[in-house]
């Protein structure tokens, strides 16, 4: 049998062992989850809601002790941990309505005498694999609207962050989910993934993380023909144009950069500023950073939690010191605060000044409080730095002159755009990345979208 610890970035200190699913085991779970699909899919749509709801209700009552959960072992800080699982618990009072939203439609035939009626029905077993970054929210993102549509879950959560995941599966099972409708098994994607792919149980493998990763199971999920739905990497830009308010823009930005301590798909990566506004936005956005406070999420004053682990680390100093090297100015921060004994790695939210494109960091996600900054001299040229990479996740900008705005939005190759927003996140609207960053969408009435197969029934010799 074998195991693994579950440790808290911030302090070392070890949480739980976990035992590691045999393949063996996830087999048997993926067949228990095919039996309990169709007595979950016969199900009245009202009644499904209603359990649902349930799982929602019981969240709400036990958000205190999941938001701890959240904070020990992602290390987000506290009140970050407890926006999110209210968020993830708006994904699940959503769907819940949703559930009683699945509406097929009839078409006009071209003959007299036939009628046409197309339904929807949910695709089957469906296999997801979670992140560490946000362990509530994208479990809930996933499973609210698959359990709403009539599919079976089986949930793989990152061996960083297992116990979110534990916690509301058992919420779920409390609240009346079936134990062979929702159920999660444990250890590295590596060895679960191709279990997932290889089953012909699995009609759906849903995943986020990396782009890399999402290519592999797109690739291995092909040789049984799968549903897929990808939330892949991102390197988000912002764009500060020179009638921006630059006070707004800044805030934002602090916003979008520093959240989870800079650990996000959707947050900042690159800022594009007009050349003649520049200097006021750096000094603004210094003076923000300058207050954060690093720390263990669990107190107080916390604002930047650790990095997850060595690797996240290494890679947030190495973008540092290869910008300072190809000169960068770093205006604030720049330095790591480690303890190898404890194995935690912070780094200071850092903001680097005179970007260019051969830097490492503008070419490569970050996933760390890291931030540079690079002037442009017009919109086009802007748009074309911004659209420069394989991503296309999300993307921001700041103006307040409508006719910039709309061109923005219709120039930029971005899944999710925040228009003076750097938290444009949602249950009610379509998340999910163009480009490499990813296929299908999570969330609002899309996101149930990818759970459901379109059957067309045509009937003929009608009495006309
Ligand atoms: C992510 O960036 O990983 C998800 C963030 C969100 O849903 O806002």
């Amino acid at each position: 049998m074998s195991t693994f610890n579950v440790k808290n970035p911030a302090t070392g200190k070890v949480l739980a062992e976990i035992q590691e699913s045999t393949k063996e085991e996830v087999e048997a779970i993926i067949e228990d989850v095919h039996q309990g699909f169709s007595e979950w899919k016969s199900r009245d749509a009202h009644d499904r809601a209603a359990i649902i709801k349930k799982w929602h209700d019981l969240i709400e009552e036990n958000k205190n002790e999941l938001a701890e959960i959240i904070t020990k072992e992602s290390g987000k800080p506290l009140k970050e941990a407890l926006g999110e699982v209210n968020y993830a618990n708006s994904y699940i009072a959503w769907y819940a309505e949703e559930a009683k939203r699945i509406y097929g439609k009839t078409i006009p035939a071209s003959t007299p005498n036939k009628n046409i009626i197309i339904k929807k029905q949910p695709v089957g077993v469906v296999a997801g694999i979670t992140p560490w970054n946000f362990p509530a929210a994208m479990l809930t993102r996933k499973t609210a609207p698959a359990l709403a549509a009539g599919c079976t879950f089986v949930a793989k959560p990152a061996v960083e962050t297992p116990l979110t995941t534990i916690k509301l599966v058992e919420l779920a099972h409390e609240a009346g989910v079936p134990k062979n409708v929702l159920q999660y098994v444990n250890g590295s994607g590596s060895k679960i993934g191709p279990i997932f792919t290889e089953n012909k149980l699995v009609k759906k493998i849903t995943f986020t993380g990396s782009t890399p990763v999402g290519k592999n199971l797109i690739r291995e999920s092909a040789k049984t023909v799968k549903h897929v739905s990808m939330e892949l990497g991102g390197h988000a830009p912002i764009i500060v144009c020179e009638d921006a308010d630059i006070e707004a823009a800044a805030t934002q930005t602090l916003i979008s950069k520093f959240r989870n301590a800079g650990q996000t798909c959707i947050c900042a990566n690159r800022v594009f500023v007009h050349e003649s506004v520049v200097t006021a936005f750096a000094d603004k956005l210094k003076e923000k950073v300058s207050q954060l406070k690093i720390g263990n999420g669990l107190e107080e004053e916390t604002d930047i939690g650790p990095l997850i682990n060595k690797k996240g680390f290494d890679k947030v100093k190495a973008q540092c010191e290869n910008a300072a090297k190809l000169g960068a100015e770093i205006l604030v921060g720049g330095h790591g605060k480690v303890d190898e004994d404890k194995e935690t790695y912070f780094f200071e939210p850092t903001v680097l000044l005179n970007a260019t494109q051969e830097m490492d960091i503008m070419n490569d996600e970050t996933f760390g409080p890291l931030l540079p900054i690079q002037s442009f001299a017009n919109i086009d040229e802007a748009i074309s730095l911004a659209n420069s990479l394989p991503f296309g996740l999300a993307a921001y900008y700041f103006t307040n002159d409508y006719r910039t705005g709309l061109y923005l939005s219709d120039h930029l190759d971005f899944g999710v755009i925040g228009w003076n927003d750097g938290a444009p996140s949602a249950a009610y609207a379509p998340f999910g990345g163009l480009k490499e960053s990813g296929i299908g969408k999570e969330g609002g009435a899309e996101g149930m979208e990818p759970y459901l197969d379109t059957k067309y029934l045509s009937i003929g010799g009608l009495k006309v």
